[in-house]
């Protein structure tokens, strides 16, 4: 039996936030996940990468990555999988799958220009929850938290393109890399 066997779609939700800084650098930003445990830590505890895959798309250090995470929910931890992949410049997708809970979710995340101010930029966040069929009870629940989450997150994410703004305005544009080796890799290296 595969994560995602046997699940209904039980709510789609779209978010968009704005931020006050570029799309490149609100995409560069959305491609990196090792800042989560440090400037979104109410919400997850740890990140580690798996694997990931860089071929000749769109993504600027990987094309397809695969991690495990766990997240907070208040007082409780989730242990999740997941895969992304970076499908376009500016558009990623990434299913995460909570196997303890039997839930995972599709997120298909753009960067736009944002049409009132092209210094600053829209990020449009469409999620797809799927869980069991009586489980659609919690639809507005999710709805209203995944809405919230995505305002904090999105919030808190401002420190770290200001942070890379900066650098760039003063000279300093370095390339966004993954900077902690993967699980493959050490398994590799250990061999
Ligand atoms: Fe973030």
């Amino acid at each position: 039996m595969s994560l995602t066997d046997k699940k209904v779609k039980i709510t789609t939700v779209v978010c968009k936030n704005q931020s006050d800084y570029s799309r490149d650098i609100v995409w560069e930003n959305a491609q990196d996940l090792e800042h989560l445990p440090t400037l979104h830590r109410t919400t997850n505890s740890r990140i580690q990468l798996l694997h990931y895959v860089k071929s000749d798309g769109f993504g600027v250090a990987y094309d397809d990555l695969v991690f495990r995470a766990k997240r907070r929910f208040g007082f409780l931890s989730f242990h999740s999988i997941g895969v992304r992949r970076i499908v376009d410049k500016y558009k990623l997708v990434q299913i995460e799958s909570f196997p303890s809970l039997g839930i995972y979710y599709k997120l298909s995340s753009v960067v736009e220009v944002d049409l009132l101010d092209s210094r600053k930029s829209i990020l449009c966040d469409d999620v797809e929850v799927f869980w069991f069929g009586f489980c659609k009870v919690f639809s507005r629940f999710l709805n209203r938290r995944i809405q919230y989450h995505a305002k904090q997150q999105n919030l808190e994410d401002e420190t770290f393109r200001e942070r890379r703004t900066d650098l760039r305005s003063r000279g300093f544009n370095i390339p966004f890399t993954i900077l902690n080796k993967t699980l493959f890799e050490e398994f590799l290296e250990a061999k």
